[in-house]
């Protein structure tokens, strides 16, 4: 123990965190015990590295073009038969799973606990966001007498309370072993001066490393290998703050095949040219997202010769990929986007602050950035009335309020 204790404070001495250790004496063994592990176990290097680099202001510097998309409203009831025909055959053949990413934070929401469990108040009961989507995948095994598996990833802090959730919840009726938890990543929070904060005194803020970091953490789980295992051949794979959001749709799994292509991705269009969404596109020829900071009026109001917008197809967080392509990038380590956040912390006096505003760093892969290894994807335009609602803040356009709004309406409940 003393050994490690020494360690630990040369690393924080190496790395001007020193402030870590402020409230050790207070500490009875045990969490003394854990505190030096933890710090053990953080790679200081990464983060201070990606700290000080997303520091630099990087000008963009690829050759952008768009990304051809298709839309759904403007497809022809063959195009939908054919389509849906063969999607379906992948569902009624058990070749079909659903990645659900649950690991996020929430921050903006302002909820504490796995967002999964956050209770929607609609007009015919409560209901949870694990719960909505558990309900909308059930009605397509009814159809098609199966019992989709469902891969939930979840946070390495909401792990446990989402597991219990589940549990306490009887798993909403859905066969249990076909209910997967997995964990993915985390890395720790820094503030804007470039110190790791404290959660506790016997615990330093980590957070999850971002959606992207899905593919690393199923091949560390073993995933992968159950899903070939089971003989699953295309994986949907989407947030679970969309209560709209259409984990299981043979059309689009149906088109893709079609197209003879390995990833898509459902898109929404962007209305207004500078809201901050990102939108697809091809950067140095490969399907890429093109950030919001990276769009002005220009590119936003570029049309093609048929009066099309270019640059307009919003990501909605909902993607397919066929099991080779999920291999193909599992072991890939994906580039780290740098989000400025919320976070309660220690302050020096060893009082919980919470901040009212975005206050500090955390550093998260992006899903989409597996785009670009593959040398084409399908992108299909759907509705937001029928596909996206999605619970982000408290209040607004992406609030409880208003998914419940659209939630109500597409299902008619009233
Ligand atoms: P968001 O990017 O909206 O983040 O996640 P968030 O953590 O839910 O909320 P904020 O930004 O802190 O307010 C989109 C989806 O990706 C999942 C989230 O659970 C959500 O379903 N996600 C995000 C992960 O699974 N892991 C992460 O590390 C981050």
């Amino acid at each position: 123990m003393e050994k490690d204790y020494v360690r630990a404070k040369e690393i924080l001495k190496k790395y001007a965190q020193e402030h870590l250790l402020d409230f050790y004496e207070t500490l009875d063994e045990k969490q003394k015990k854990n505190l030096i592990q933890q710090i053990l176990n953080i790679d200081f290097d990464e983060i201070i590295t990606l700290y000080k680099n997303s520091m630099i202001n990087e000008k963009l510097t690829d050759k952008i073009t768009p990304l051809k998309h298709y839309e759904k409203e403007k497809m022809s009831s063959k195009e939908r038969k054919k389509y849906i025909e063969i999607g379906e055959k992948i569902l009624k053949n058990n070749e079909f799973a659903v990645v659900t990413m649950a690991g996020g934070q929430g921050t903006r929401l302002g909820y504490k606990g796995p967002k999964g469990t956050y209770l929607l108040d609609l007009e015919n009961g409560k209901k949870s966001l694990f719960q909505i989507m558990c309900e909308d995948i059930k009605t397509k095994n009814e159809k098609y007498k199966i019992t989709i598996p469902w891969f939930i990833m979840t946070g390495q802090e909401n792990n446990e309370p989402t597991k219990e959730f589940f549990k306490q919840n009887a798993y909403f009726g859905y066969e249990k072993e076909k209910i997967i938890f997995f964990t993915q990543g985390k890395l720790p929070i820094i503030n804007t001066q470039g110190k790791l904060i404290l959660d506790r005194f016997d615990c330093i803020k980590e957070a999850s490393n971002g959606n992207g970091n899905v593919f690393i953490s199923m091949e560390k789980h073993g995933i992968i290998k159950l899903m070939k295992k089971l003989g699953i051949k295309w994986v949907s794979f989407g947030g679970i703050d969309n209560v709209l959001l259409k984990n299981v749709d043979p059309l689009y799994i149906g088109m893709t095949i079609d197209k003879k292509l390995q990833i898509a991705s459902k898109s929404i269009f962007k209305q207004e040219p500078l809201e901050k969404t990102a939108v697809y596109c091809k950067k140095n020829g490969k399907p890429s997202i093109l950030d919001y900071d990276d769009i002005d009026l220009e590119i936003s109001e570029k049309k093609d010769s048929e009066g099309r917008y270019l640059y307009r197809e919003a990501n909605m967080l909902s993607h397919l990929m066929n099991i080779e392509a999920i291999e193909k990038v599992s072991n890939i380590q994906l580039r780290y986007h740098r989000a400025y956040k919320k976070n309660d912390y220690i302050n020096e006096e060893g009082v919980k602050e919470v901040p009212s505003k975005p206050n500090t760093f955390k550093f998260e892969n992006f899903i989409f950035d597996v785009f670009e290894y593959f040398d084409d994807m399908l992108l299909l335009r759907v509705s937001p009335e029928e596909e996206f609602a999605p619970i982000k803040d408290f209040t607004g356009i992406y609030s409880p309020e208003t998914a419940k709004k659209k939630y109500e309406k597409y299902w008619k409940i009233s």
